[in-house]
C-alpha cells in the first residue's frame, strides 16, 4: 500500500515538473490534490481501513500531500521566475530612444514680441518695471490728469468691479508708481496686459502694451521721435512708412499718435495702423509723483503689442493670436 503512495507521488512530481505555465501546473494540482484528485481519494479511503493500517498509511499519504504542495509551490516560483526572464529579454527598454509623436512646443507670437521689445530697448538703456493689473481710479486715470467726469476717460472702455477698482486699461499707471518709487531722472519700460471692452479685427478685449518713460534734465521731442524710429527699423528689420499723427491724451502734452503702412490680403489700398501713443510727459504727471517739473522734462509713450506682432507677421486679424488655434500658432515655432 504504501509503495502505491510512492508511484503516485513520482508521478505527480513528474507531472509537476513537466508543467510550463502557471495553466498547465494548476492542472496537475488538480488531478492530485483537488476535490476528485488522487491524493484526495487516498486520504477519504482511510475511513474504511484497520486502525493498524491506517495508521501507516494515513502518515504515508498526508506526507505525500505536504510534499505535492510544496512542490506545486516550487514549481510556481520557478514558472514566474522563468516567464519574468522571457518578458524582460522581450520588453527590453531602449531608454536612449527618443520618444514617440513629441511635438516640439513654441513660444507664443505675443510672447516673441514682448520678449523682442524688452531686448530693444533694453540695448536702449531703459529697464524693465510692472505694476499691478487690477488698478484703482486715482492711479488709472485721475494721477494721470484725467479730471473727474472728464470725456477723456471714455475712451477707454473700461471693466470696473463695482468696488472702485477697475482692470488697468493701459500701462501708464505703472508710470505714477515708478516715478513715486524711483523720482527722476527714470528710465523705464513697463510692459503687460490691459484690459478694454473692445473686439474687433484689431481689438482685443485683453491685450499686451508696453510703456516707455524717460524723465532727465534736457529731453525733447526729438529724443522721443528718435527712440520710436530706432525701435520701429530694430523691431521690423524693415523700411517700413510711419507717420506721427498729432493726437491728444491727458498726460502727455504735446501728444501725437505712430501708425505703420498696412497691406491687407486683398490687396487694397495700404492703409494705417496705428501702433502707439505717445507725448511729453505733462507738468501734472510729474506733480502727482512729487517731480520738480521746473527742473525735469520728459516722453513717454505706450505701444499695442499685438499691433506690432501683426505688421510684423503678416497677421490680419489681432484675435486670431487668442483663438489657440494650433494651427495658426505651429507658424511661430
Ligand atoms: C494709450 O493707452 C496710452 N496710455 C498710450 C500713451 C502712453 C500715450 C504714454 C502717451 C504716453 P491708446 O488707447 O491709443 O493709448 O492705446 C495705445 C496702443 O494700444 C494703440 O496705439 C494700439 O496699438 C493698442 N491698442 C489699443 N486698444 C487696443 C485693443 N483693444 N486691442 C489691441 N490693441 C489695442
Ligand atoms: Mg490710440
Amino acid at each position: 500500500m504504501v509503495d502505491s503512495v510512492k508511484q503516485l507521488l513520482k508521478a505527480a512530481q513528474e507531472a509537476i515538473a513537466a508543467s510550463t505555465d502557471a495553466r498547465e501546473l494548476d492542472a496537475a494540482r488538480v488531478q492530485y490534490l483537488g476535490k476528485k484528485g488522487e491524493i484526495t481519494a487516498l486520504l477519504k479511503s482511510l475511513g474504511g481501513m484497520e486502525p493498524e493500517e491506517r495508521r501507516d498509511f494515513g502518515q504515508a499519504v498526508n506526507r505525500a500531500k505536504s510534499e505535492v504542495i510544496d512542490m506545486v509551490n516550487a514549481r510556481r516560483a520557478e514558472i514566474e521566475t522563468e516567464q519574468m526572464a522571457v518578458r524582460l529579454a522581450e520588453e527590453r527598454v531602449d531608454v536612449t530612444l527618443p520618444g514617440r509623436g513629441q511635438a516640439r512646443g513654441g513660444v507664443h507670437p505675443i510672447t516673441r514680441a514682448m520678449q523682442r521689445i524688452i531686448e530693444i530697448f533694453g540695448h536702449l538703456g531703459f529697464e524693465v518695471a510692472t505694476g499691478p493689473e487690477v488698478e484703482d481710479d486715482y492711479y488709472n486715470f485721475e494721477s494721470l490728469n484725467f479730471p473727474a467726469h472728464h470725456p477723456a476717460r471714455a475712451m477707454h472702455d473700461t471693466f470696473y468691479f463695482g468696488d472702485g477698482r477697475l482692470l488697468r486699461t493701459h500701462t501708464s499707471p505703472v508710470q505714477i508708481r515708478e516715478m513715486q518709487k524711483q523720482g527722476a531722472p527714470i528710465r523705464i519700460i513697463a510692459p503687460g496686459k490691459v484690459y478694454r471692452s473692445d473686439y474687433d479685427q484689431t481689438h482685443s478685449p485683453m491685450f499686451h502694451q508696453v510703456e516707455g518713460l524717460l524723465v532727465g534734465e534736457q529731453v525733447t521731442m526729438a529724443d522721443l521721435k528718435g527712440v520710436l524710429q530706432t525701435f520701429v527699423n530694430a523691431f521690423f528689420e524693415a523700411d517700413l512708412d510711419m507717420r506721427f499723427r498729432p493726437s491728444y491724451f491727458p498726460f502727455t502734452e504735446p501728444s501725437a499718435e505712430v501708425d505703420i503702412a498696412w497691406h491687407k490680403d486683398d490687396g487694397s489700398d495700404p492703409g494705417w495702423l496705428e501702433i502707439l501713443g505717445c507725448g511729453m510727459v505733462h507738468p501734472n504727471v510729474l506733480k502727482a509723483c512729487e517731480v520738480d517739473s521746473e527742473q525735469y522734462i520728459g516722453y513717454a509713450f505706450g505701444m499695442g503689442v499685438e499691433r506690432l506682432a501683426m505688421l510684423r507677421y503678416g497677421v490680419t486679424d489681432l484675435r486670431q493670436f487668442f483663438d489657440n488655434d494650433l494651427q495658426f500658432l505651429r507658424q511661430f515655432r
